[in-house]
């Protein structure tokens, strides 16, 4: 079912710090600009890399989703997988049929595109973003 890796979430305190470590200290070279995505309640950057994007997130706001991840991670960390599939309420319907805690309702993601989660305690302890595939790569 699953498709290619997407991106890797990273959480960070400040997307403007963990830039500077991408590009100053890997080297990274296509780094987006920041933008905010208040219904998910962060701020997100994505750093290219040859293979695979890093998504970093910071809170947008006090009420944000990955505020608790903060506080057990103050200086960030890694935060999700996110593995692109074809059809999100195919994906959704298949992950809930095996048992898995699917978190919320399909949603717009950074990309533009559905998304869902999956409940880290039913993914190996991994916490686990669906995304539907852009349709330029279909
Ligand atoms: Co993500």
């Amino acid at each position: 079912m699953i498709g290619r890796l997407n991106h890797v979430g990273v959480a960070t305190p400040s997307i403007d710090e963990s830039v500077k470590m991408y590009r100053d200290i890997l080297g990274a070279t296509h780094i987006g600009e920041k933008f905010a995505l208040p219904e998910q309640g962060v701020h997100v950057c994505f750093v290219d890399v040859d293979n695979s994007q890093i998504e970093l997130i910071e809170p947008y706001d006090e009420n944000s989703p990955i505020n608790g991840f903060l506080k057990t991670n103050p200086s960030g960390g890694q935060h999700h997988v996110c593995y692109e599939v074809d059809d999100i309420h195919v994906a959704r319907d298949e992950m809930i049929a095996k048992g898995v805690r699917v978190l919320g309702e399909p949603r717009i993601g950074a990309h533009g595109t559905l998304i869902i989660f999956l409940h880290p305690k039913d993914m190996g302890g991994v916490l686990t973003e669906l995304m539907e595939r852009p349709e330029a790569a279909h």
